[in-house]
């Protein structure tokens, strides 16, 4: 049998008839299952593409305004590069002292501003509501790229697209979030998603002061999924399908010596990993400190390099989606 064509892109198409045109991305909460299969499959396209021809002009002609306020290696320069790949361009403001917002200009006035000459904006910020408050002001899509200890929808579609490529599947799966729960917004988003498929159970390990917090695990349950917490991965390893890890973020502690008491609390290592199955994941948002030992590295089961590359192919769909081209 053929494979149904999925046929993600419109070059020649009316683009305000395209489903997510225009729109902002701003929460994991916009999605329904359909969508996440669709994004999945315009992301898959999307991998074929580049490594079929590498840079293509879906975008010719359209520009990115990539706003960060926090530090990002990953989320910035992959939708930089997603944006170049599909042929357009990009308006980098990485270092806001430099920028106007030196002198003190308001979040709505810069993005005010970039939306006079950018199609689209992608936002990352310290403060929680810091992407909803820009997409009121800023007259283009704009697409959360972290909102302080908030969400990282992004990431969550891109976690979610590298379980299904190294996986082959999204329902029936235990998944295991390990180490910073409070303020790692990439589990809060995670999680959230995961409610959109069948048969999840979700084990969080983390330390006391580190839990996944009450509103995200109240909407899990909302949504009839299973979760559980313990404070050590013994018991739950050996069930476990995706294994996410991540990083005690220091910058969010108000007391450094609280952070030192936790920042150590679980290290994977070839050996911590002896009771896991053959066929599982280690993923991680990266950037790793020390809670994946680089011993695992060479393990086959270590998706995380893997998963920075499949958000490439995420963001390119995520851009074309919203300026009416998938
Ligand atoms: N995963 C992630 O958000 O990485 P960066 O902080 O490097 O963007």
């Amino acid at each position: 049998m053929p494979k149904k064509s999925i046929r993600p892109f419109l070059p020649f198409g009316d683009q305000q008839t395209a489903p997510w045109y225009g729109k902002a991305i701003l929460s994991v909460k916009q999605f329904n299952r359909n969508d996440l299969e669709y994004i999945i499959g315009v992301a898959h396209e999307m991998r074929v593409m580049v490594e079929r021809v590498g840079t293509f002009d879906l975008l010719k002609g359209k520009i990115l305004a990539n706003l960060f306020y926090e530090p990002s290696t990953r989320t910035s320069s992959s939708f930089m590069a997603a944006m170049q790949r599909l042929g357009g361009a990009v308006i980098p403001i990485s270092e806001v002292r430099y920028s106007s917002v030196a002198k003190g200009e308001s979040l709505p006035d810069t993005v005010r501003t970039l939306g006079c000459y950018a199609d689209v904006i992608v936002i990352r910020h310290p403060e929680i509501g810091s992407a909803a408050l820009a997409a009121k002001h800023a007259g283009k899509p704009v697409i959360n790229a972290g909102d302080g200890a908030g969400e990282h929808p992004t990431q969550a579609l891109l976690d979610m697209f590298t379980i299904r490529e190294e996986l082959g599947r999204l329902d029936n799966l235990t998944v295991t979030m390990l180490g910073d729960l409070k303020y790692g917004r990439t589990v809060h988003s995670l999680s959230r998603l995961l409610t959109q498929f069948d048969g999840i159970k979700l084990n969080y390990v983390s330390p006391d002061i580190l839990r996944m917090p009450k509103d995200v695990m109240d909407e899990v349950a909302a949504k009839g999924v299973a979760q559980a917490q313990s404070p050590t991965l013994d018991g739950v390893l050996p069930k476990t399908d995706v294994l996410y890890v991540t990083r005690v973020q220091q910058e969010r502690f108000e007391d450094p010596a609280v952070y030192s008491k936790v920042k150590s609390a679980y290290i994977i290592t070839p050996e911590v990993m002896a009771p896991a199955k053959e066929k599982m994941i280690v993923m991680h948002p990266l950037p790793r400190v020390a809670e994946i030992s680089m011993a695992f590295d060479p393990d086959p089961r270590a998706a995380y390099f893997r998963q920075m590359e499949y958000g490439l192919y995420v963001r390119m769909a995520l851009l074309a989606m919203v300026l009416g081209k998938a």
